[in-house]
């Protein structure tokens, strides 16, 4: 039988990494890891349950009252995030989580909590697991990195239209201000900053459809995982 890799894809936000790792995972009979949903449930935590963040007391204490799993939903055919045994699967997507989810993810306790629970989640291998510091501090040994990114102003363009969609009003001047301050807190945090691995293949997905971006990845994976099945024999 073939042994499983885990795969690393890291990126700035708006680059459609959170739904190439679901269908990655999903050809590869992998379980796919959305970092960002728990980083997302830790700060739905924090504003349902009036945490004061610069008290790091307050936190740490809030932080042993949170329980955070994926559970498949064979209706739906997705994963949902589960927070403390409820589907908070919209809530860590309105706008009041989205507004504080940065200056959450930034607290030092709360990544040391998330990354030890996503480390021992990947133990057993056979992860695609997305986020900011998946190939760099999560999972730095992982079979496969890869490093997402697409020019700004499509970045912005898919967003705007996404928030559309969703019925959402935001003209794309307010939509491109609100992806330069999500990217300036992501690479100039002091706790886990976002960048490229040595090792992470860099993948621009500016001129890719989604189909393309997936069979380029599934065709990197399967060779990956070829290789590791050669130079790690079964014991
Ligand atoms: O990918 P996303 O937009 O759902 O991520 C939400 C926030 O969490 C975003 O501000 C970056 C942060 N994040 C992080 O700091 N580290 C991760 N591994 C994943 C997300």
């Amino acid at each position: 039988m073939s042994r499983k890799i885990n795969v690393a894809i890291d990126g700035y936000s708006s680059t459609g990494k959170s739904s190439l790792a679901r269908k990655l995972a999903s050809q590869l009979g992998y379980v796919f890891i959305d970092t960002g949903a728990m980083y997302r449930s830790v700060t739905l935590y924090f504003l349902q349950n009036g945490v004061d963040y610069d008290n790091v007391e307050r936190v740490k204490a809030s932080l042993q009252n949170i329980e955070i799993s994926f559970e498949w939903n064979e209706e739906e055919q997705v994963s949902n995030t589960v927070l403390n045994g409820k589907n908070v699967d919209s809530l860590i997507r309105s706008a009041a989580v989205s507004g504080e989810v940065s200056e959450v993810s930034a607290i030092p306790e709360v990544r040391e909590f998330l990354v030890r629970q996503q480390q021992e989640i990947a133990m057993g291998r056979g992860i695609v697991m997305d986020g900011r510091d998946i190939g760099t501090v999560v999972l730095p040994d992982a079979e496969l990195k890869l490093f997402m990114t697409t020019d700004f102003d499509t970045r912005v363009e898919r967003r705007f239209q996404e928030l559309s969609i969703k019925g959402i009003e935001m003209s794309r001047e307010e939509v491109a201000k609100n992806i330069e301050h999500r990217d300036y807190i992501d690479t100039h945090r002091a706790a886990s900053p976002l960048y490229r691995a040595d090792d992470a293949i860099l993948i621009d997905n500016t001129k890719l459809t989604e189909e393309d971006q997936l069979r380029l990845t599934l065709n990197l994976a399967r060779r990956t995982i070829e290789k590791f099945n050669e130079n790690t024999p079964q014991e």
